[in-house]
């Protein structure tokens, strides 16, 4: 059953999400893993896809299968209509002023690349600062260390409190000096904290800084207004909000991706190309050599029309009850510390660990009852050395997600702690 039909055109809002049937649209669920039928907690790593999406691939390979910009002929326009089109979905989404402030990319960490490369290695010098925070991903923490590392700038890191929140009591001082750059994450992908990113932007801006937001999980689970956050890049990856891997999409203001050197070099990025010299083609099109990921991209636009289809509010109430009832039943085994913010102040992540029993053990026990969650760091080491652990397990929540998988996880983390404490 198709719950939602969001093909071309049908974006009525839904008052009231039947989450049980959109489940329905999602193949993956039909299958069975050790026997039991598959609970997904693991969305913040990458959402499954409804079958709405992945027909949409099969659409575009079957019926006009062709590259874009270049070919005069009925399919190569088609697709490159089609692909265009998903710019325009995109800039309309995160409420941009033009799709020509939309770059596509392979998702969030080739956006802040781009950011870093093009944007920084032009603009940061020795000593100028980075200001980033200590909950960053590894993709919003690496590439400004490679900047730093060329260019002799110095990292500075805006501090977390024992909640799991940024702690901005010392923003001033650390926005004190020739601060460049200050990025940082939306939403949390360990901690789940939701950041005060327009209130920074504000005060970043006041000291003559960029700010850069990794939105890649803030996105999916709470939407984002560009305009409202006043950010001048944004990031995100596609594959998070129930789109195809290898596509995303970086946003920027005009003015500054009209000042920036391109990122990399290829075809269909250029105006005129001579032996000795290249002039470029104007933006979003300068920062996108190659042939792109079409077919991805398309579908991602397929992806956008269920997501709004649903709404944000919906999403964020949803989550918000899965967190709620995470942390009740997790909150009544003995040993069980959750990490972050309280319910109110957090999207669907909740990382936790149990006594000393290490996360792949209880991830384990989980994986033999068909629950997926990840175990690890979550490519945030730094913040789980601030926590005071190695290792966490985390259970992310999507559209797709029903309060019968939380009591499954927690049956599961019961079990764990009697295997392991017997
Ligand atoms: C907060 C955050 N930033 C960046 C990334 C990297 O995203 P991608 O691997 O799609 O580039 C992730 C992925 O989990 C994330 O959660």
């Amino acid at each position: 059953m198709k719950t939602l039909a969001p093909e071309r055109g049908g974006r009525a809002r839904m008052h009231e999400p039947d989450f049980v049937a959109i489940r329905k649209d999602f193949p993956i669920f039909q299958r069975k893993v050790h026997g039991k039928p598959l609970i997904y907690l693991d969305s913040t790593a990458t959402t499954q896809k409804p079958v709405q999406v992945i027909d949409a691939l099969d659409h575009y390979y079957k019926t006009f299968n062709a590259n874009i910009h270049r070919g005069v002929y009925a399919i190569a326009e088609e697709a490159t209509a089609r692909y265009e089109e998903v710019r325009g979905k995109v800039a309309k989404l995160l409420n941009a002023r033009s799709p020509h402030e939309i770059v596509f990319t392979r998702g969030t960490t080739e956006s802040i690349n781009l950011v870093s490369n093009a944007w920084g290695r032009k603009n940061v010098g020795p000593g100028d600062v980075i200001l980033l925070t200590e909950m960053e991903h590894h993709s919003n923490l690496v590439p400004w260390q490679i900047l730093a590392a060329e260019k002799g700038a110095q990292l500075r890191f805006i501090p977390i409190d024992g909640q799991g929140r940024l702690d901005l009591s010392g923003l001033d001082a650390l926005l004190d000096g020739p601060v460049k750059v200050v990025s940082l994450t939306h939403l949390s992908n360990v901690l789940g904290t939701i950041n005060p990113v327009a209130d920074i932007a504000r005060r970043a801006h006041a000291r003559g800084a960029i700010v850069v937001v990794d939105a890649a999980q803030s996105l999916p689970h709470i939407g984002v207004d560009v305009r409202a956050l006043d950010c001048d890049f944004l990031a995100f990856s596609a594959h998070k909000m129930l789109g195809p891997t290898g596509t995303g999409a970086l946003y920027g203001k005009r003015a500054l991706l009209d000042a920036m050197p391109p990122f990399l070099g290829g075809g269909e990025m250029i105006r005129e190309v001579k032996l000795e010299g290249s002039t470029w083609n104007e933006t979003p099109w300068k920062f996108e050599a190659g042939t792109m990921n079409i077919a991805d991209t398309i579908a991602f636009g397929t992806a956008i029309d269920y997501v709004e289809t649903i709404g944000f509010e919906a999403i964020t109430k949803h989550s918000r009850e899965l967190v709620e009832l995470t942390f009740r039943l997790l909150g009544e085994i003995p040993g069980v510390t959750i990490y972050g913010p309280p319910v109110e102040e957090r999207g669907g992540i909740v990382a936790f660990s149990l006594d000393d029993i290490h996360a792949h053990d209880i991830a384990t026990v989980l994986d033999h009852d068909g629950v997926a969650v990840r175990a690890g760091h979550h490519c945030a080491m730094p913040l789980h050395r601030k926590l005071g652990v190695v290792a966490t397990t985390r259970a992310s929540f999507y559209v797709y997600n029903l309060p019968s998988d939380i009591a499954a996880l927690a049956e599961g983390v019961g079990k764990a702690k009697q295997l392991f404490h017997r």
